[in-house]
């Protein structure tokens, strides 16, 4: 009954690479055009484990939402802002706590995980513990059903999507519900009202999974009833109460391997990184400095490109004749190493040419990017308000 809506977030901890620009950004780009997407700086989780640098949060939220307009997210499309400029996150993160069993966040694998790699860093907070509950406020806050995330987040959608359902039992039935519910089930008219209950019933008692989508349909064409009767008739069909927090869905962002300058996946601990925004003398450096196969030492030593990094970099920028080309002249020792690196440098240099081109207007007036910043927050904020409002309602708050 909600309009399909996209939400995903990213923590401002450094500087966004080529990498994050294939396995996330290009797939914002895209969804933007497809749905209600909005994208934010989760400045907040960054603090959980990097409370100790402020300064790099602050420089990196800067670059980042820059970094993301490169990429090609355009704010008059997507809603972009900061988590912290949106304070509601933190009151519904507050208030899930409360129904929050303790025993679902010590179980979500990364918060061992990451207390293992990040060992230098004292990791044992009640913030850091809370991590996957503010990112269910991020997501539940906005009623997203979609939030495209790697694979290593999947485990927080499905937190996320417990907590909803577990909010939804203990508040979703306010009392009297039940009498409210069949009153709304009256307004639908006597035809429809008689085909819901039949619909229902046929669910309820049979699991029929197609009466429930066919009495989904029919609420969909009720035109007549209020948002609030509506919700009530949604989560009535299922046995529940109302649906206040919607269940999100995992929009899983296939797995990009964006290799880096050494062969090894494109990642800031390997220190193989080629910015989003690099000065093109440095993408050149970075390249015609990359290793190679070593059985190359000399330009007539012929060479495997399964062996050499830089063929990585030819798979994901490369056609298939200029590929050939490499296969055929890297084991025949026809081309030098050198000379094999120029298409990748090309190429690199030319898919970022766009993505300069649109920041220059960002990097000339500073004041620019904190307007698209402000009417984000602004947006979310209108958005964050409505859910609260229910939240606050169904918890027996703010009505006095
Ligand atoms: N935890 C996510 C990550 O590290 C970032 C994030 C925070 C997020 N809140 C979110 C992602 C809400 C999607 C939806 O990548
Ligand atoms: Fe690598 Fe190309 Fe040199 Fe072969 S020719 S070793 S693929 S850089």
């Amino acid at each position: 009954m909600f309009a399909d809506r996209v939400l995903s977030g990213m923590r401002p901890t450094g500087k966004l690479h080529l990498g994050h620009y294939h396995g996330v950004l290009k797939n914002w780009v895209k969804l933007q055009h497809e749905y209600q997407c909005l994208f934010f700086v989760a400045d907040w989780h960054a603090l959980t484990t990097h409370y100790d640098s402020p300064n790099l949060i602050e420089h990196s939220t800067r670059e980042m939402l820059i970094d993301w307009i490169a990429a090609g997210v355009d704010p008059s499309q997507a809603v972009l802002f900061v988590q912290s400029q949106v304070p509601e996150h933190a009151e519904l993160h507050l208030l899930l706590s409360m129904v929050t069993p303790l025993g679902w966040l010590e179980r979500v694998p990364t918060y061992k995980e990451q207390q293992e790699t990040l060992s230098d860093k004292d990791l044992s907070t009640y913030g850091f513990l809370g991590y996957p509950l503010l990112q269910s406020a991020d997501i539940l806050i906005y009623r997203a059903n979609m939030v495209p995330v790697g694979e290593d987040q999947v485990p927080h959608v499905e937190f996320t999507r417990e907590i909803a359902r577990r909010f939804n039992h203990l508040f979703g039935k306010p009392p009297g519900f039940e009498d409210r519910a069949e009153e709304a089930i009256r307004k639908l008219g006597s035809r429809r009202a008689k085909v819901y209950r039949q619909l229902r019933t046929r669910y309820l008692e049979q699991g029929d999974a197609e009466a429930l989508s066919a009495a989904r349909a029919l609420l969909d064409e009720a035109q007549n009833l209020s948002l609030g009767d509506l919700e009530r008739l949604f989560g009535y069909l299922e046995g529940g109460g109302r649906i206040i927090l919607t269940e999100p869905e995992a929009l899983l962002t296939p797995a990009s391997r964006m290799p880096g300058t050494d062969g090894q996946k494109m990642s800031k601990s390997y220190d193989n990184t080629i910015g989003l925004r690099e000065s093109p003398d440095a993408v050149i450096k970075k390249v015609r400095t990359m290793p190679t196969d070593p059985a190359r030492v000399r330009r007539s030593d012929p060479g495997e490109p399964e062996k050499c990094p830089v063929w990585q970099l030819h798979l994901v920028y490369s056609g298939d004749e200029s590929q050939e080309w490499v296969k055929t002249g890297c084991r025949s020792a026809g081309i030098g190493c050198l000379q094999c690196k120029q298409p990748v440098i090309d190429a690199i240099l030319e898919e970022q040419q766009p993505m300069r081109a649109r920041v220059e207007p960002y990097l000339k007036d500073p004041t620019l990017l904190n307007s698209i910043v402000a009417d984000g927050c602004e947006r979310a904020r209108k958005l964050a308000s409505e859910t609260m409002r229910d939240v606050r309602e169904a918890m027996g708050l703010g009505r006095t």
